[in-house]
């Protein structure tokens, strides 16, 4: 794991955005998966203005969402769908099939699981994830006591996840279940970047960089990572003990 500092929240963004920009222009059939929310927000604005900017030819790039809430039609704007229909997939233009969401709506759950992970296996893996750290350590819906070897599952929310969940929502929602990308998968990906930002993210940083590695604060998994990357600002960072 490595770890990068920046001053702030707009310069951590930028990075990100450069990286899969270079990273797109070295291989166009780059397989992205991202989480939604509020951290990769800036990072999916700036990815479009410099893919538009910098004309790159982005339509071998393929898109998978992270995760979503269990029950949420895409049309919902606190869902992880529509965030990415409205900052990535509508902006660029993406084909749909250049896209791989969950359809958090199916009857069967188990067999969303098992397409996803067919696609991801289809398309030879995970060039890059970009994911960010919930306030209970989870990344995705991987909540606190998820085995590090899962792949795609459906995961009972946590409380924190529940209540901080809110938030993505103009009025109050029953959030029960989540379905989400594994670690095995983040394991097997040739470069994850865990980005978090602001004083509310200190603790947890805390402990993902300082603290033990151990299933129930899942987002220490990335000490385990070679190819992982802690993507921080000065705020974010400014509990850690040590100059990482
Ligand atoms: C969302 C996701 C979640 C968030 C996490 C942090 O798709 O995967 O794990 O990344 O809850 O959320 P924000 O960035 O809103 O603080």
């Amino acid at each position: 794991m490595q770890i990068i500092r920046f001053k702030n929240y707009e310069q951590l963004s930028d990075y990100t955005a450069d990286f899969i920009v270079d990273a797109l222009k070295n291989k166009p059939d780059l397989v992205l998966c991202m989480a939604s929310g509020s951290t990769p927000a800036l990072t999916c604005d700036l990815l479009v203005q410099k893919l538009k900017k910098d004309k790159v030819d982005y339509s071998t790039l393929t898109f998978i969402g992270l995760d979503e809430w269990v029950g949420l039609p895409p049309t919902n704007t606190g869902s992880c769908h529509c965030f990415f229909c409205t900052k990535i997939f509508e902006p660029l233009q993406l084909k749909p099939s250049q896209y791989h969401l969950f359809n958090a709506q199916a009857d069967d759950l188990k067999s969303e699981c098992e397409k996803m992970d067919g696609f991801i296996a289809e398309k030879g893996g995970i060039d890059i994830m970009i994911v960010g750290i919930g306030m209970n350590g989870h990344i995705g819906f991987n909540e606190p006591g998820t085995s590090f070897a899962t792949l795609s599952h459906v995961a009972e929310l946590d409380e924190v996840t529940k209540s901080v969940g809110q938030k993505y929502f103009s009025g109050p929602v029953q959030l029960g279940k989540g379905i989400t990308i594994g670690f095995g998968h983040l394991m097997n990906t040739k470069k994850v970047f865990l980005m978090a930002n602001g004083i509310k993210k200190a603790e947890v940083i805390k402990k993902t960089i300082e603290g033990p590695v151990t299933e129930n604060f899942p987002a220490s998994i990335m000490q385990r990572l070679e190819n992982g990357f802690v993507l921080i600002d000065e705020e974010a960072a400014s509990l850690l003990s040590k100059p990482h």
